[in-house]
């Protein structure tokens, strides 16, 4: 009962300091993530240290790990943070759309609309505090797998968790060359030829990545990759410089891109129309914010004439 009573002068943000630090495992990542300095953070977790009584992480090497007590005030935490965000959302719900938070996690390459699409949402609840986290596909799925956000933009819904799925715009995978390549002006060039030239790929996790090895595989074709590139920036600039082809979503052809210094070849099959998929973990109660912007994206192709894929 000592530790109940002390424990009760604890804060709700020392909590949420313990609750980064033990699922990120490191007090680095965590500042980062609540925009904190690390002596903050380590000041917030040596009064709760203090207040519980007992170590709650322990450093071997360069690992950190949780004590017992870390770990049972890792479970105590994770219901306490949730019945705190239930009541946030019943008092957002409350108050209708007026105010309200919406956290988003979305792919790198939806980065290029997604901040769009919010413009005109925002513009007619104002109140709505938006939060948008962009990560590599596979980062977005761990995102999604520990019920991290409202919703999640992605390429493709991934096939082993239970989640509600919606399609709503299209995204058209392009060849991209340098502008004075020699296929460039070809049509109806087969992947048979494309695959001759060395490609430029995303990195490991990226699901722009998996399509292109797909498109690859299912053809039968070896990829003959040049290079790995961590981003679709990177990957643009190692074209205009002449290292190699790529596909990649139009969509990351935005107006700063180096227009004119890359081409779209005329490949057999393509653009492969894939397609931007919105997606949440079955079962979970949507907040009132959360389905009026599902409804929202829903005409997403209406402002779809906005977005950088009519580029080009
Ligand atoms: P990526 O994902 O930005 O990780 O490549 C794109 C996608 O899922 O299509």
């Amino acid at each position: 009962m000592i530790l109940e009573a002390t424990m009760r002068h604890s804060t709700l943000r020392q909590l949420e300091v313990f609750e980064a630090i033990a699922r990120l495992g490191s007090f680095t990542r965590a500042a980062e993530e609540l925009h904190l300095t690390q002596p903050t953070v380590s000041m917030q977790i040596k009064k709760l240290t203090d207040a519980v009584g007992l170590p709650l992480c322990e450093q071997v090497g360069k690992k950190m790990y949780l004590t017992d007590a870390g770990r049972a005030l890792q479970g105590f935490t994770h219901e306490l943070l949730d019945h705190f965000e239930r009541f946030e959302m019943t008092l957002a719900d409350l108050k209708g759309l007026k105010q309200g938070r919406l956290k988003i996690a979305v792919v790198t390459t939806a980065k290029y609309f997604a901040p769009r699409l919010l413009g005109p949402f925002w513009q007619q609840y104002p109140g709505i505090e938006v939060s948008l986290k962009v990560a590599n596909r596979e980062h977005v799925l761990e995102r999604l797998a520990a019920n991290e956000d409202d919703l999640y933009i992605l390429g493709r819904p991934p096939e082993d968790l239970d989640i509600v799925a919606e399609a709503f715009l299209e995204n058209p995978l392009v060849v991209l060359a340098p502008a004075r390549h020699p296929l460039v002006g070809e049509q109806k060039i087969t992947l048979e030829r494309v695959a001759q030239e060395p490609f430029l790929v995303r990195e490991q996790g990226s699901g722009t990545r998996a399509a292109l090895e797909r498109i690859f595989a299912d053809r039968g074709l070896r990829l003959n990759v040049r290079m790995e590139l961590g981003s679709n920036e990177a990957i643009k600039q190692a074209i205009v410089g002449g290292l190699g082809l790529s596909v990649l979503s139009r969509h990351t052809l935005t107006l700063d891109a180096p227009m004119g210094q890359f081409a779209i070849l005329d490949v057999e099959g393509f653009p492969i129309v894939r397609h931007w998929f919105v997606v949440y973990p079955a079962g979970k109660r949507l907040s009132v914010v959360t389905s009026t912007f599902l409804d929202y994206l829903k005409e997403a192709p209406r402002y779809a004439a906005e977005l950088p894929c009519h580029w080009g």
